[in-house]
């Protein structure tokens, strides 16, 4: 079937079989890697991405349900310039990747967050964050960055 949504801001339509997920669909039909294939049964937040402003599980979401619909991945995550956005920047300078596998649900998490609430506590974004796991342990430091990214956009929104 032809399934045609919003992708990252840019309207797209792509033949895909009806039966497949949305991850599978940005995955294995759109190229687009960086949502991450680990659990596949909604438990870990690798897949995480942004539709209609919501953070979803995308290997639960099934593709056709994105027809109309606009969609964000971490590929639509970043600067004006086309590197990385003052999150993925905190990110790195707070050490909050390891080995970078459940990194780019964690972003996604951290901006739908920021989204709905543009100055959240540590505790909200623990919350945030709890159905996205690193197997890596580094929660601290993911929290500590998502909450430097939402002091500094506060700033600059001052
Ligand atoms: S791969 Fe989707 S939640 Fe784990
Ligand atoms: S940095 Fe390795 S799984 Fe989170």
């Amino acid at each position: 079937m032809l399934i045609q949504f919003t992708l990252n801001n840019q309207p797209v339509a792509v033949e895909a079989p009806s039966d497949i997920t949305l991850l599978a669909l940005l995955r294995d039909h759109l190229r687009l890697t960086g949502s991450k294939e680990a659990c596949e049964v909604g438990e870990c937040g690798a897949c995480s991405v942004i539709l209609d402003g919501e953070l979803v599980n995308s290997c639960l979401v099934a593709a056709p349900q994105v027809s109309g619909r606009s969609v964000i991945t971490i590929e639509g995550v970043r600067a004006p310039d086309g590197g990385p956005n003052d999150m993925q920047q905190n990110f790195i300078s707070y050490g909050a990747v390891q080995c970078g596998f459940c990194i780019p649900g964690m972003i996604m998490a951290g901006e739908a967050l920021l989204l709905k609430n543009p100055q959240p506590t540590r505790q909200q974004i623990r919350v945030a964050l709890a159905g996205n796991l690193c197997r890596c342990t580094g929660y601290q430091q993911i929290v500590d960055a998502i909450e430097a990214t939402a002091k500094s956009r506060a700033r600059q929104r001052a």
